[in-house]
């Protein structure tokens, strides 16, 4: 199926690793140019350049902190000195937080909610202007499947993510006539970096009969045990969905959590 997006231009947040790296890449893939944001320079300079080698494809990689309140506005500016318009938009930058409500301390929540929530809001805000000055956008805000099925080991990052699906419906509903289309992905646990160094100290402590075992066996484990598809997912499964959802030939949905868990509602 061709994607309709050849040309396109999408600001990715938390571009540099993970599930927001291979939506870049997938999007690549179709000839969209690419706004790239993350933290840390060098691994985000690394991935851009390896994008627009291998796709011939147009990168701009902004280091910056998503918590920042002017940065939303500051990329968008930077960015409009090389590119015509802004037409996607990710919302992706983000980690989780393992634990109940009373292990996450005051700077956990509100670091938490900073970068998930707040600035999803500011690169919105930002960037939706653009979009309906042309009458066409696409947003995909990653979100996760405890958004939908809470999970009291993870109450803080699924506080915010049923926080990010209501915000994606209503947002969704209030510009659909601008011809932009938002929706949000309810992300399962996937293979990243995010998901080693969060997740497993957690499973570790609460599964002494397989702490022993490595990283990628407590993985493969949890995923048999906890998923109809018996594994986790792996960052190019939430790609392909983020893809079409950004996608021209999406032209019917919106305001939707589109469950991407292989079936699981939890994985620990
Ligand atoms: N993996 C899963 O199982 C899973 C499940 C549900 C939801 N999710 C969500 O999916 C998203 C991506 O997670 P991932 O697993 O792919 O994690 P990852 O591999 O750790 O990637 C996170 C990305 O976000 C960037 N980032 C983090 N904090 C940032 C900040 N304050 N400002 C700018 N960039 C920031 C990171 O780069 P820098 O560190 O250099 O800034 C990196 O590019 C997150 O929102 C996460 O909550 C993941």
């Amino acid at each position: 199926m061709d994607l309709q997006l050849k040309n396109k231009v999408a600001l990715v947040t938390g571009a540099s690793t993970g599930i927001g790296f291979s939506i870049c890449q997938e999007l690549a893939d179709n000839g969209v140019h690419l706004i790239m944001v993350a933290r840390t320079k060098k691994t985000l300079t690394d991935a851009a350049n390896q994008l627009s080698e291998q796709y011939g494809i147009k990168t701009l990689a902004i280091a910056g902190d998503v918590t920042d309140i002017n940065f939303p506005t500051q990329v968008v500016s930077q960015a409009k000195h090389v590119f015509e318009s802004i037409d996607l938009l990710v919302n992706n930058a983000g980690k989780a937080h393992a634990g109940n409500l009373f292990s996450a301390s005051e700077e956990d929540w509100e670091s938490m909610t900073a970068t998930k929530l707040s600035a999803m809001r500011r690169f919105c805000c930002a960037v939706i202007p653009e979009m309906q000055k042309q009458g066409w956008g696409r947003i995909v805000n990653i979100s996760s499947i405890g958004g939908l099925y809470p999970n009291p080991q993870l109450t803080v990052s699924h506080v915010l993510s049923a926080a990010i699906n209501n915000l994606t419906r209503s947002l969704a509903l209030d510009i659909a006539p601008s011809g932009i289309l938002v929706n949000a992905i309810g992300v399962g646990a996937v293979t990243t970096e995010n998901w080693a160094n969060n997740m497993l100290p957690n499973v570790r402590a609460r599964r002494p009969e397989i702490a022993g075992k490595s990283d990628e066996e407590i993985m493969a484990i949890l995923g048999k045990e906890k998923t109809p598809v018996g594994r986790f997912g792996k960052p190019e499964d939430i790609a392909a969905i983020a893809a079409f959802l950004l996608s021209n030939r999406n032209q019917f949905v919106t305001g939707q959590t589109i469950e991407a868990s292989g079936g699981a509602d939890r994985f620990m």
